[in-house]
């Protein structure tokens, strides 16, 4: 079969765009509406996308005075979407820096049970000290600390899902024999981060583990991706960036033994959609006169590792800014943002409009057929093997791709009318992991 494109759905309540709440259209209650997430899910299935994802971090992200910043748990709330969906993927995210492994593999072991074989696991490693002071710690861990803690998070994580094999459940009424007790094994793990004796208190679940999802592009997130991840996602504002990390993931897969087509990358796009260009800028424009500069001066801030004092919002960046490796939090997306700064000689206050609809992603305006051009030249040119679908406006910025850019697509042969698997791991062809206890016991 021809390569086909792959399209999760990144739920983020009203949009992606920081002002999208304050749009007329929009709920800006919706971040807590089950409603409103079974809304997303069923548009999203409904157009055959392989997944939705949840983002999360164990911290109030935003600042709650300017917008909804409340945050529903991933892994409840997905468990309540999988109710009423049958065949679309669920992605959660969550840290392996503020959670223990037996508690997270049981979590994700269960939705995939739950779901009939659907669960992902989005691995991040959570940056920022506002997240370590809720741990009882002063300050985070180092960013090296951080991804060695996550590797063997993995480690744990993998050895417990296979602590029941496969066959382990016989259910055999008639001689009272539940489970073969040789087949769930205790796991005995003893390392640097994690002392483990397992075995897991859940059997092992359809797709044998969670698929595996991972999101921080800096050199030991891409070694650690490389090593682990089965998706990524990435933030590239241009196709150059895509496509340099593009190559640079399949490469360094192919370093660590795995098959480079078993590593389905994904950049972010925010699609901005209008019938006509005119009708398409109107809506990006609308969307940045509604951005709180303030605020979205604090955050950029944050990111980049200065006093927020610092920034003027009609100067350019300040010229001595840290450097990646001086900082401990998004090393990646603070080069993201400083180089795009630099490279369009942008002012604060135009940094802001920019980064307003994407947060660094690349955002796409235009036309349905624009649109659907766009993610086929990356498909094509070494940069995509899909997208993370993130419309800078919800619902409608959804309804309107699924209406209007998918079939598009479809026609074009480059993307799915019917799904062909059950599994999240069949939609993204990838293969289900063997058992290693089942390996090493033959
Ligand atoms: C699409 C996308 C989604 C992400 N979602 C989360 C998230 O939910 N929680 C989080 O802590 N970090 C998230 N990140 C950030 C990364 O996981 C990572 O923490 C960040 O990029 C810093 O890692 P790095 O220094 O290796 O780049 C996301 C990144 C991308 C590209």
């Amino acid at each position: 079969m021809t390569r086909q494109l792959h399209f999760n759905l990144f739920l983020h309540d009203t949009g992606h765009h920081e002002a999208s709440w304050r749009l007329p259209e929009s709920d800006p209650n919706a971040n807590l509406s089950l409603a409103a997430h079974q809304h997303l899910t069923r548009v999203a299935e409904d157009a055959k996308f392989d997944s939705v994802f949840l983002a999360d971090s164990p911290v109030l992200w935003s600042d709650p005075g300017r917008r909804p910043a409340g945050k529903l748990e991933p892994t409840l709330l997905l468990a309540a979407l999988a109710a009423t969906t049958s065949r679309i993927g669920l992605i959660a995210t969550a840290s392996t820096s503020y959670n223990e492994p037996y508690n997270l593999a049981r979590r994700f072991a269960s939705l995939d049970h739950l779901s009939g074989g659907r669960a992902g696991w989005n691995i991040v490693t959570t940056a920022g000290e506002a997240a370590a002071r809720n741990f009882g710690l002063a300050d985070q861990p180092l960013h090296k600390t951080r991804y060695e803690r996550a590797d063997e998070f993995l480690e744990v994580s993998t050895k417990l899902w296979d602590s029941w094999t496969d066959d382990a459940i016989v259910a055999d009424k008639e001689s009272g024999v539940h489970a073969v007790r040789d087949r769930v094994r205790d796991i005995g793990h003893h390392g640097a981060h994690f002392q483990v004796r397992g075995a897991l208190n859940v059997p092992r679940s359809p797709q044998g583990w969670p698929l595996l999802v991972q999101a921080g592009s800096s050199d030991n997130g891409r070694e650690f991706a490389a090593r682990w991840a089965e998706a990524i996602f990435v933030a590239n504002p241009t196709l150059a960036e895509s496509q340099e990390f593009y190559a640079d993931i399949k490469r360094r897969a192919v370093a660590a033994g795995r098959d480079p087509g078993h590593v389905v990358v994904l950049p972010g796009i925010v699609p901005v959609i209008g019938d006509s260009p005119a009708e398409a800028l109107e809506l990006e424009a609308e969307l940045e006169r509604l951005i709180s500069p303030e605020y979205a001066v604090g955050t950029l801030a944050t990111v980049l590792g200065v006093d927020v004092g610092r920034l003027r919002l009609d100067e350019p960046l300040p010229a001595d800014l840290p450097a990646e490796d001086e900082i401990e939090g998004h090393k990646s997306r603070r080069t993201l943002i400083v180089e795009w700064a630099r490279r369009d000689n942008l002012t604060v206050r135009q940094l802001i409009g920019k980064l307003g609809g994407g947060r660094g992603h690349r955002t796409f305006t235009g036309t349905p057929v624009q649109v659907a051009d766009t993610i086929q030249h990356y498909f094509e040119n070494g940069a995509a093997d899909g997208f993370n679908i993130m419309p800078a406006v919800l619902p409608s910025g959804i309804e309107a791709f699924a209406a209007k850019v998918v079939p598009i697509l479809q026609e074009r042969g480059l993307f799915r009318t019917e799904y062909t698997g059950r599994t999240l791991r069949e939609h993204y062809g990838l293969p289900r992991p063997a058992n290693t206890l089942e390996l090493i016991n033959g």
